[in-house]
């Protein structure tokens, strides 16, 4: 079984995808990880973010790299929205996914054009959203706890260019597929959004008699 989980930054997808994996017993390949990845080697580098000749030269980072905590940073967050856009990467990236969500037994996969491009065979997708203001508190609140300097003003500026970049850009944008079921978290708090994904995943893959 493949499981699709999109949507916007901060919008608890990341949290929502490792719950669904736990429950099906299924690895889980949070894909942004990948393009922080590339961001981060195009710095260590010495490259240009926007240019895509040194983003596509980042892309064969170390493996090792996905293991830094630096990948979690809003910083790198930003780059990897960068690198993201530009086809050559998303193209040296593709197979990769592909192949996880094609492991024996299926896989679960979170990022920003997962039901629409990666897999649109998944069995299921989810497009998890929420009120950017409420992404933004979320967000802010997460760095108030790792002590992480910060002002609600710039984190709410962040998410809106991020989702403005991802949102716009040419390629790949973020999008609902047109088969995928929408989580609004807005209202919900963690466990209520992990019960109800889950509900909707076992639903979408129970055959209707
Ligand atoms: O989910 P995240 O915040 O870790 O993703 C970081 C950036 O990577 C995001 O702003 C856009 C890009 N991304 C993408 O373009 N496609 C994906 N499948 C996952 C992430």
């Amino acid at each position: 079984m493949i499981v699709a989980v999109d949507g916007p930054t901060a919008s608890g997808k990341g949290t929502i995808a490792r719950a669904i994996a736990r429950h099906f017993g299924l690895p889980h390949l949070d894909t942004g990880l990948l393009y922080r990845a590339v961001g981060h080697q195009t710095r260590l580098n010495g490259g240009d973010p926007d240019s895509e000749a040194d983003a596509l030269a980042a892309c064969d980072f170390p493996l090792a790299l996905l293991d830094e905590p630096e990948l979690r940073s809003e910083l790198t967050g930003g780059l990897a929205s960068r690198v993201s856009v530009h086809p050559a990467v998303r193209q040296e990236l593709l197979d990769r996914q592909r192949t996880f969500a094609h492991q024996p037994g299926g896989a679960v996969l979170d990022g920003r054009d997962i039901g629409t491009v990666i897999v649109p065979e998944a069995d299921a997708k989810l497009f998890v959203t929420a009120d950017a203001a409420v992404r933004a508190r979320r967000r802010f609140g997460e760095m108030q706890e790792r002590d992480y300097p910060a002002e609600l003003k710039e984190v709410e500026a962040d998410i809106a260019a991020r989702d403005e970049r991802d949102r716009n850009r040419a390629q790949a944008p973020l999008r609902a597929a047109d088969d995928a079921i929408v989580l609004d978290t807005s209202s919900l708090d963690r466990d209520d959004a992990i019960a109800e994904a889950i509900r909707l995943v076992e639903r979408r893959i129970t055959p209707r008699r």
